[in-house]
């Protein structure tokens, strides 16, 4: 059966979206179904490119149990057709995403990661990179509870 793929997107590539990946990717694993997904994610800007991961966001997801193995790099118009699933981590990402395609097709693909979490009214993960260390374990506790609704709704 085919892989169903799944991508995270934030601006930088290197707080929010890896986390997501890494974190969507634990509970996958710990339900024994990573050979049905392939998961990635990127940032619709370029400053970090071939970065490795806020050192910030590794220590943060280390301190709750989560290991972060992740390159940066820039989201392109080939994610509309490799990924079934284009997770935004805040609206200006995916408006940006949205105006890079007029296939209405692929702009299905493309959600808020937060619209999946109906339990409350947030959409946006909120950037960390200006914040202190609060702020990256609310990114973290944030992420964890919005993907543990989305492996429930991706699990088959
Ligand atoms: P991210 O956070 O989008 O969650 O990876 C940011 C990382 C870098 C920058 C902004 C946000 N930056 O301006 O370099």
């Amino acid at each position: 059966m085919e892989k169903t793929k799944v991508l995270f997107v934030c601006l930088g590539n290197i707080c929010r979206s890896p986390l997501a990946e890494a974190v969507f990717k634990h509970k996958v694993k710990q339900l024994q179904k990573e050979n049905d997904f392939y998961i990635d994610s990127c940032g619709t800007a370029n400053y970090h490119v071939g970065d490795p991961p806020d050192s910030r966001t590794i220590a943060n997801a280390k301190r709750n149990g989560i290991e972060i193995n992740h390159v940066g790099r820039q989201f392109s118009g080939e994610d509309f057709e490799r990924f079934d699933f284009i997770f935004a981590m805040d609206k200006k990402n995916l408006r940006n995403i949205l105006q890079q395609t007029s296939n209405v097709e692929w702009q299905n693909k493309v959600k808020l990661f937060r619209s999946i979490d109906t339990s409350d009214d947030e959409l946006e993960v909120p950037d960390p990179y200006y914040g202190t260390e609060k702020d990256f374990q609310h990114v973290f506790e944030v992420v964890d509870k919005t993907a543990s609704v989305l492996v429930q709704v991706l699990i088959r």
